[in-house]
């Protein structure tokens, strides 16, 4: 694995356009080699001015978004049009004004029974990707560690073979669909986006020490091949 970068911008918005940035570049690395781009979205809601970003007419034609593959690095067991869903924030800030196939958005089915719902991502994401992973996975990091749906000491940060698992979370009393770590680290490239001073603790940690994986599951995150980078705000790098 690369060393992973880190780079610093001044606010959240800056970030997004950091980011929105970056994922041109991808984008047009993917169609250059194989005319299509794979790209995982985060959940939560830091990753919400990227998404605007990406549909605002700054980005929204430096992409054929017919090329352009949607996935999702993680899902609440909630439906698609509840508050709580990832595809919900992303459909109303970025899909619904994208000129993109819906056949090109692959949701995670969070209205259906956990098990059922994880096997069959798990078997779409193994005729999508075979052995390999996306063009591009965007994670963002809880402050206790957190990644995608990796929660401290729940079952799937053991999860080996599959690309995608159902993960029932203690501290949160619910069910969650998540990528896995291996999946995660087949990809191309991962950002991490992270912002506030709520995340410069447990930022610091995962960057400057090595802490257990079952207690900061972030950790687990190391691209194989591929590239991480962290895009931060100054307030989540501790330098404000
Ligand atoms: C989710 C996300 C999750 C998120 C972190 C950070 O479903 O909640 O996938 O991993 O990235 O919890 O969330 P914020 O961006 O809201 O701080």
């Amino acid at each position: 694995m690369s060393q992973p970068s880190i780079h610093v911008s001044p606010t959240p918005a800056a970030v997004a356009d950091d980011a929105a940035q970056r994922l041109t570049r991808a984008y047009e690395e993917s169609i250059a080699a194989k005319n299509r781009f794979s790209l995982a979205l985060s959940g939560g809601s830091t990753p919400r001015l990227l998404y605007q970003a990406l549909a605002s007419p700054q980005y929204i034609n430096r992409f054929d978004w017919t090329k352009v593959h949607i996935f999702f690095s993680d899902e609440r067991c909630v439906p698609p049009d509840h508050t709580d869903s990832n595809y919900h924030m992303a459909r109303q800030a970025m899909l619904q004004h994208l000129p993109i196939p819906l056949d090109n958005i692959y949701r995670m089915h969070g209205e259906t029974d956990p098990q059922t719902a994880a096997r069959d991502y798990d078997q779409l994401l193994q005729q999508e990707f075979g052995d390999g992973g996306c063009d591009v996975v965007l994670l963002g990091m809880g402050d206790d560690g957190h990644t995608a749906s990796l929660f401290p000491h729940t079952q799937a940060l053991n999860e080996l073979q599959h690309r995608c698992a159902a993960n029932f979370v203690p501290k949160l009393n619910t069910w969650r669909l998540t990528m896995t770590a291996p999946f995660i680290n087949r990809a191309w490239q991962v950002m991490i986006l992270a912002t506030g001073a709520a995340k410069a603790d447990r930022l610091r940690q995962v960057l400057e020490e090595n802490p257990d994986p079952q207690e900061v599951p972030i950790t687990l995150i190391r691209p194989e091949l591929g590239r991480l980078e962290w895009l931060l705000d100054v307030a989540a790098a501790g330098m404000e």
